[in-house]
C-alpha cells in the first residue's frame, strides 16, 4: 500500500466505520492498524510489519491465511451459483454441509439450521427453545439459565443471556426470563474450599435455581464449554457432565455454545462429547466453521427434540425463523473446503499433539510477578495480570492493552481483555512459532512492568532468572 492509500483508508475508517465494541469517547480519534495481507499464522500491517496472529482473527482462523484452495473453491462456487433462495430451494453445498455437520456432531444432533454468524446461531437456538415449548403446549416453560461471564453474541436475545456485566452497561437487556449462575473458575474459589467442593456447589446452584423457578418453567440452560471472551474459564472436572444430567432430570434443554470450541480449537470437531463427555440437545457453532474465510454459523438440533415438534407433532406450526443467507452456497462451500483441509492435513491430530506444549510454555509465564494466573485448554490460553494491592483498581484495567502495545512492536498480536491477554492462534501453529510467540509475550510483559515502574512508580517485584 502506498502512504496515500494508507492515509485514505485510515481517514475513511475513522470517519465512517463503526467498529464492534467502539469506545464512543474515542470514536474517530485514532488511526487503526491496517492489515494488508496475511499468510499462514502471520498478518502484515501497513508498514509491512509481520505479526503473529495470536487471537487467530477472532478465534476463527483455524487453517491459516492464504489458502489457494479456499480461494479456488469460493471463486468456483461464485461462478457456478452464488446464491439460492433457502426458503424455497436448496443447493448441493448447503445440503452437503448440513449432512457433514450432522455426521461430525455428537449423539443425535442431526438437524442443522445454517446461519450467518455465531450470534444468529445462538439466536436460532433460543428461538427454537421458545417455539419448541409453545408447540408442545407448555407456554410457561420459558425461563433461561446462563452464567456470569458468559458471552453468547450481540443480537438482542444473545445479549440477554450474556453474563458480562461490562457489556450490558448502557443497554436495556435485563430480562425477567433470564437467570445467571455464578462463574465457574475454580482457582477463584473461596479460600478453604477444595476444587471438588467448588464444583459441587456450582452444580448444586444450577439444580437449586431450577427448583426455585420450578422445573415446569425452565426451558434451557446455555453454556460455553470454555467461557472464551469471559476470560478463558475452563470449568472444573465433571461440572458440565453433571449439569447435563441435571438438565435431563428436570427436562431442561442443554445448549452448548461451541462458537469458539468447535472445529478443532480443543482438538476435535466438537468439544462437547470428546472433551467434556456430554451430548447436548443443541450445539451452536460458527467462527472456525469456515476458518473465518466467509461469515457463517450453525445451530445443531437433536433428532429427539426436532421430532417432538415436527411431523404428526407439529400442531400446524411453522418454524418462522430464518435468514436470506441461511445455508449460503458460497459460505457452505468455504466451510466444506475448510473441513476438507482440516481432515487431509490431520489438523485435529496436530492440535491434540501440540496443545500440551502450548499450555506448558504459557504456564512458564506464571512466574513473572505481574502475572496472576495462566489458564487454558487446547489451543486457547489466557494470561491474567495484576499489579496487586490497592493500585489494581487503577492500573489493572488497561494492563492487557499495555502488553498488547508492546507485543505489536515486537511482532505479536494478542487479544487484550481488561487485564488479560487471550490467545487462540491458528491451529497450524508449530513448536517453533509457539516459542517465538512466548518469547515476545514474555518480553512485552517485562517491558510493561518496566513502564509501570518508570511512569507510575509501581514496583511489582523481581523476575526470577
Ligand atoms: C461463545 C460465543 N458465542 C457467540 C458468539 C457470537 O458470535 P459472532 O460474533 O459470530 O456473532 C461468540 C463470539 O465471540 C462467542 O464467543
Amino acid at each position: 500500500m502506498t502512504n496515500d492509500a494508507i492515509r485514505l483508508t485510515q481517514l475513511q475508517d475513522r470517519s465512517h466505520f463503526i467498529h464492534p465494541w467502539e469506545s464512543m469517547a474515542d470514536a474517530g480519534k485514532n488511526d487503526r492498524s491496517v492489515i494488508t495481507r496475511a499468510e499462514g499464522i502471520y498478518v502484515y500491517d501497513e508498514h509491512n510489519r509481520q505479526l503473529i496472529d495470536g487471537p487467530g482473527g477472532m478465534w476463527c482462523m483455524q487453517i491459516g491465511y492464504g489458502r489457494q484452495e479456499m480461494a479456488d473453491a469460493i471463486a468456483d462456487q461464485v461462478m457456478a451459483m452464488p446464491y439460492m433462495n433457502p426458503f424455497a430451494l436448496t443447493s448441493a453445498p448447503s445440503a452437503q454441509l448440513a449432512a457433514r455437520l450432522a455426521e461430525k456432531a455428537p449423539g443425535d444432533l442431526n438437524h442443522v439450521f445454517l446461519t450467518t454468524c455465531g450470534s444468529t446461531a445462538v439466536d436460532t437456538a433460543l428461538r427454537f427453545v421458545q417455539f419448541y415449548n409453545n408447540v408442545k403446549g407448555r407456554p410457561h416453560k420459558k425461563q433461561l439459565i446462563s452464567r456470569a461471564d458468559a458471552y453468547h453474541g450481540s443480537t438482542y436475545l444473545c445479549a440477554q443471556v450474556t453474563g458480562k456485566d461490562r457489556d450490558k452497561n448502557w443497554f436495556d437487556v435485563d430480562s425477567p426470563n433470564v437467570h445467571f449462575l455464578s462463574q465457574v473458575n475454580a482457582s477463584k474459589r473461596p479460600s478453604g474450599t477444595t476444587a471438588e467442593q467448588f464444583c459441587d456447589a456450582r452444580v448444586n446452584e444450577l439444580e437449586q435455581k431450577i427448583l426455585q423457578l420450578g422445573a415446569d418453567n425452565v426451558a434451557a440452560f446455555i453454556a460455553e464449554p470454555i467461557q472464551a471472551s469471559g476470560g478463558v474459564i475452563v470449568p472444573p472436572d465433571g461440572y458440565l457432565r453433571r449439569c447435563r444430567e441435571i438438565c435431563r432430570q428436570y427436562d431442561v434443554l442443554f445448549i452448548a455454545d461451541e462458537v469458539v470450541t468447535a472445529f478443532g480449537r480443543l482438538g476435535h470437531w466438537f468439544a462437547s462429547k470428546e472433551v467434556f463427555g456430554i451430548e447436548p440437545d443443541m450445539i451452536t457453532c460458527a467462527k472456525g466453521l469456515t476458518s473465518g474465510y466467509l461469515p457463517m454459523g450453525a445451530c445443531l438440533i437433536s433428532a429427539r427434540i426436532f421430532a417432538e415438534v415436527s411431523g404428526e407433532h407439529a400442531n400446524g406450526a411453522t418454524f418462522a425463523h430464518g435468514y436470506t443467507y441461511s445455508g449460503h452456497p458460497v459460505a457452505s462451500r468455504a466451510a466444506l473446503t475448510s473441513m476438507d483441509i482440516i481432515e487431509r492435513e490431520q489438523i485435529l491430530e496436530h492440535v491434540r499433539a501440540i496443545s500440551p506444549y502450548f499450555q506448558q510454555r504459557l504456564q512458564e509465564l506464571a512466574s513473572i510477578p505481574l502475572v496472576a494466573e495462566v489458564r487454558g485448554l487446547g489451543l486457547v490460553g489466557c494470561v491474567e495480570c495484576t499489579v496487586g494491592g490497592a493500585a489494581s483498581l487503577e492500573f489493572d484495567m488497561d494492563l492487557g492493552a499495555r502488553i498488547d502495545a508492546h507485543c505489536q512492536q515486537l511482532g505479536l498480536m494478542v487479544r487484550p481483555i481488561v487485564n488479560k491477554c487471550v490467545f487462540s492462534p491458528p491451529l497450524i501453529i508449530t513448536v517453533e512459532q509457539i516459542d517465538q510467540m512466548i518469547a515476545i509475550l514474555k518480553q512485552a510483559i517485562l517491558l510493561t512492568m518496566q513502564d509501570l515502574e518508570l511512569e507510575c512508580g509501581i514496583h511489582i517485584g523481581a523476575v526470577a532468572a
